[in-house]
């Protein structure tokens, strides 16, 4: 079955920004204009700009050259949830279901079909508007790599390149210094890019929010690589790493975030509790966002044209409440 009741479709970007958005942008819109004829419209920061009935049409000019270029020019939102919208009532504030806004605005701009690029936090919600029967082609998107129905998810691949040249050039510190650097990467509760980048740089300790570490092991493990003259360790700490039997490292809540944990502050509390069980002089890296910025990789350039080209590719054959994958 054809969609040919598919005339104009729109993108967005929602959840935290990562390598490749843009390259998915361009390749649903390049595809959507060129191989189908369609009128493509861009949603601004996600689900927001649907509530808020901020978009705009994208222009084939507008799309191009952008294919190496970080963040997303549509903007984007990880706190947007058409389901439990906050509102300012007075001096309180409330949430409420505004997805009959969205469906409204939908049918201002006659927009036949969605192409939602994002994690699980835009999934959840687009899945709930697939559901109410509106036609949506979800593309998966995040540095966590921890989407559920796909290997791999975009932006995963750049920031394990970015984590992994970092650590390389902690290593020089690390050895000068007779150091044990402890570097946290991102991940949430995920240790994907922990793994992938402790491997390739050849960490000494890898420590993943799945396996609970012990202190006392990592303690021995260091103490050890200084008694064989091996003077300096990297420790490559996910950032939802944990202690057996223990809690992983909140940096704060953020209350009205789909979720609001942010997590953060393993990698200092591990530099204070390795020097004071060891005496080994430590120090600890956060790479923070840094690990989602910057220009894709060629890998992750070339996933996401696949997987915008993919999308609108299906949806043109009449499918519709999937995602798109890498099986
Ligand atoms: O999901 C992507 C991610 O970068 C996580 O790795 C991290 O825990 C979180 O987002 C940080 O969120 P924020 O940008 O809100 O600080």
């Amino acid at each position: 079955m054809k969609a040919k009741s598919i005339k104009t479709i729109a993108v967005m970007t929602g959840g935290g920004d990562c390598p490749g958005l843009n390259a998915v942008i361009r390749a649903v819109t390049k595809t959507a204009i060129n191989k189908f004829g369609l009128e493509v419209w861009g949603i601004e920061d996600g689900f927001l700009g649907l509530i808020e009935d901020r978009m705009r049409v994208l222009k084939y000019n507008e799309v191009s050259n952008i294919l190496t270029v970080g963040g997303t020019i549509l903007g984007s939102s990880n706190v947007a949830n058409p389901f439990k919208h906050r509102v300012r009532i007075g001096k309180t504030t409330r949430t409420k279901n505004v997805t009959g806004d969205c469906i409204k605005n939908q049918k201002k701009h006659d927009i036949d079909a969605h192409i939602c690029i994002g994690g699980d936090g835009t999934m959840a919600s687009a899945s709930r508007f697939a559901k109410k029967g509106v036609k949506i082609i979800g593309v998966p998107k995040t540095i966590d790599n921890d989407l559920y129905g796909t290997d791999i998810t975009f932006g995963f691949n750049t920031a394990v390149n970015t984590a992994t040249e970092a650590i390389d050039k902690i290593h020089t510190t690390a050895s000068s210094h007779h150091r044990v650097m402890i570097i946290e990467v991102m991940g949430r509760y995920a240790g994907w890019i922990a793994l992938h980048a402790g491997l390739a740089s050849g960490s000494d300790v890898i420590l993943l929010p799945e396996i609970p570490y012990r202190l006392d092991k990592i303690c021995d493990f260091v103490i050890g690589r200084s008694k064989r003259g091996k003077r300096f360790s990297i420790v490559v700490a996910a950032e939802g790493a944990k202690e057996k039997g223990g809690k992983m490292v909140v940096a704060k809540k953020v209350a009205h975030s789909p979720d609001p944990i942010r997590l953060g502050g393993i990698a200092n509390l591990l530099a204070v509790q390795i020097n004071e069980l060891t005496g080994l002089d430590c120090r600890a890296v956060v790479l923070g966002h840094v690990q989602r910025g910057g220009t894709p990789t060629p890998f992750d350039r070339t996933l996401a044209t696949n997987f915008g080209y993919m999308a609108i590719k299906i949806l043109m054959k009449g499918i519709k409440g999937n995602l798109v994958t890498l099986p």
